[in-house]
């Protein structure tokens, strides 16, 4: 397990844009594999690889924070081919910790990305899943979510202890 620094907002290299991965080498896998344990130790649900640093157009999502390593995507080149609908929540990232602010998103989206194999694959995602894709793809293209959130960050709220 390695984890990689997590660059925070105001970081100049989380305002460029990504390059297009061409192949799978072991310097690759070895970002992806760390981006993986970045975010399931961050306890965030996606991660872009310009958040560690690199400018690839590489991302991590796992919604299923509960049950990390389970069925986490890798996406390689992602491209939304379709998006549907309209959903407005919270939104909040791992390089502007501590906040949240409201972000419409598509409801319904449908990507098409290459795996950790670098196969081609096209997939339909909705809710939280589709909000996850849309941010982490805005990293590719330096785009924060503070930059279209309806208002302004607010605190995100500690979470609730535990009454044994
Ligand atoms: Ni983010």
């Amino acid at each position: 397990m390695a984890l990689r620094q997590i660059r925070l907002d105001g970081d100049d290299i989380l305002r460029k844009k990504c390059k297009e991965v061409k192949e799978m080498n072991e310097r690759t896998k070895t970002l992806i594999a760390d981006m993986l344990d970045t975010m399931y130790d961050a306890g965030g649900v996606g991660l872009a690889a310009p958040q560690v640093g690199v400018l690839k157009r590489i991302v991590v999502i796992d919604i299923d924070y509960e049950n990390p390593y389970d069925n986490p995507y890798v996406l390689i080149n992602p491209v939304i081919i379709e998006k549907e609908g309209e959903q407005c929540g919270d939104e909040g990232c791992l390089s502007i910790p501590g906040k949240v602010a409201e972000v419409t998103r598509p409801e319904r989206v449908v990507v098409k990305f290459l795996n950790g194999d670098m196969e081609e694959v096209t997939l339909e995602a909705t809710d939280l899943f589709a909000r996850a894709i849309c941010h982490e793809l805005d990293h590719l293209d330096g785009v924060l979510y503070k930059d279209i959130a309806e208002g302004p960050l607010r605190d995100a709220e500690a979470p609730e202890e535990e009454e044994e």
